[in-house]
């Protein structure tokens, strides 16, 4: 990879902020306050938040500058202010949090002019954090069923693949050694690292994700009623909300949102907005179980076809350059939803299977937890106040995963029963 020089730099942010403002460009002022769900923050405040991150760690940080708003910084803190709140502060009107965006845009930018980006690493990672908060926004309007969103640029998705994958069908996977985690030569989170060897019984899994076609089948055959498919807690969750189809699907199972309004039920696309306990019930109604997070990375990355005798991991399923956003993945919000299911043969990963990266987000039935020899960086609220709880892992990134984002080391967590998040799963099995 070559080095994150400032002119890439520049030019990555000035992306960055382009496709943020591309994501709201249509949305009224009054939508962009509302509080649409109570799991999500107003879209304002995610504006505003993504440049009170960037003042603190490129201006104030990195630079060595006050912050620009010392008053802010309490407010957009995503923690000292959690997303249940947020819908009541006095935040920044849509036209302010703009104007504080551009405006710690030119101090960072005077930063950098100033002393260069050094190694590289904070800037990465508050470009990436505003990628991540596209995503962010991005389930919030999926939530706030803006009927006739329009997002700019939105591609033609390809044609379905025949014959259509199930998400059924599975290749096997001997046992043996693997590397999970990112290797150290490039940035990762934290909670990626240390790269380490482990050893892998041998499993089945699934070739592709689980698709509609295979989610109505579960439903139509009593997948919402079979208490015996659902772990206890699944089902009370179930039970207690009324659950009977993924987030998205119309309640006659006929149709689905997608961001911009109701689509025909697409049987070949990936199953999306589904909870753990969901993909944990269609898993055991399949004799199945959900893949651990290191079966699903070593389905993805390793490779011991290339060269056998030294086997190695890639960083992607297909090699180690960045995703082509339409030939290796459907990612960078490109179609605005899910793409039908095995539509990216160049994607493909050594052992054959399709649509690890992008897509859905696939969860996976291992905790959320740090690897051994864990060390936090460069915060520790970034990943390690979340370990050892309720959180399960997914893996993969989905449609609305930037490229620089989604590479297969990458983990991302939720709550069990959450649905908000473009989630999917595939499923495993024992060998
Ligand atoms: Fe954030």
């Amino acid at each position: 990879m070559a080095p994150l020089t400032a002119t890439r730099v520049v030019e990555a942010l000035k992306e960055a902020r382009r496709r943020t403002f591309t994501l709201v460009a249509a949305v009224s002022d009054a939508d962009l306050q509302r509080v649409h769900s109570p799991l999500m923050s107003p879209l304002v405040w995610d504006l505003a938040h993504i440049a009170a991150y960037e003042d603190l760690w490129l201006v104030h940080r990195y630079g060595e500058r006050p912050l620009l708003r010392d008053d802010l910084a309490a407010m957009y803190d995503a923690f000292e202010t959690p997303r249940a709140v947020r819908g009541d502060l006095p935040l920044l009107g849509p036209a302010q949090a703009r104007e504080y965006m551009d405006e710690v845009r030119s101090r960072t930018l005077e930063v950098i002019d100033e002393r260069g980006v050094g190694d590289g690493l904070l800037h990465e990672m508050v470009l990436r954090h505003e990628h991540q908060h596209d995503e962010t926004m991005l389930q919030t309007l999926m939530l706030a069923r803006l009927d006739g969103y329009a997002l700019a640029g939105r591609r033609p998705m390809p044609e379905p693949v025949r014959p259509a994958p199930t998400g059924l069908d599975m290749v096997e996977i001997a046992a043996g050694e693997c590397t999970i985690g990112a290797s150290s030569e490039r940035f990762a989170y934290d909670n990626e690292r240390p790269r380490h060897r482990t050893h892998v019984r041998g499993y089945l899994i699934g070739r592709t994700p689980v698709t509609n076609a295979g989610y109505l089948a579960f439903i139509e055959g009593g997948g919402y009623e079979r208490r015996e498919w659902w772990s206890e807690e699944g089902w009370a969750w179930k039970e207690q909300h009324e659950i009977t189809r993924p987030g998205a699907w119309t309640a006659d199972l006929d149709a689905e949102w997608r961001l911009g309004g109701l689509e025909p039920l697409h049987p070949d696309r990936p199953v999306v907005h589904v909870s753990w306990f969901e993909a944990d019930a269609f898993a055991r109604a399949h004799d199945a179980r959900l893949p651990t997070e290191v079966e699903w990375e070593k389905a993805a990355t390793w490779d011991e076809r290339m060269d056998p005798a030294h086997p190695r991991a890639r960083r992607y399923p297909w090699g180690n350059r960045r995703p082509v956003p339409g030939q290796h993945a459907n990612l960078d919000h490109r179609g605005c939803g899910t793409a039908p299911a095995g539509s990216y043969p160049a994607g493909s990963s050594p052992y054959g299977c399709l649509g690890m990266i992008g897509d859905v987000w696939e969860w996976t039935s291992s905790r959320f937890d740090g690897y051994p020899g864990f060390v936090a960086h460069p915060y520790r609220e970034y990943s390690e106040v979340f370990f050892g709880g309720e959180y399960r892992v997914l893996r993969g990134g989905s449609w609305a995963t930037r490229t620089r984002v989604a590479t297969a080391a990458f983990r991302n967590w939720d709550y069990p029963q959450r649905r908000q998040i473009f989630s999917g799963f595939r499923i495993a099995r024992d060998a």
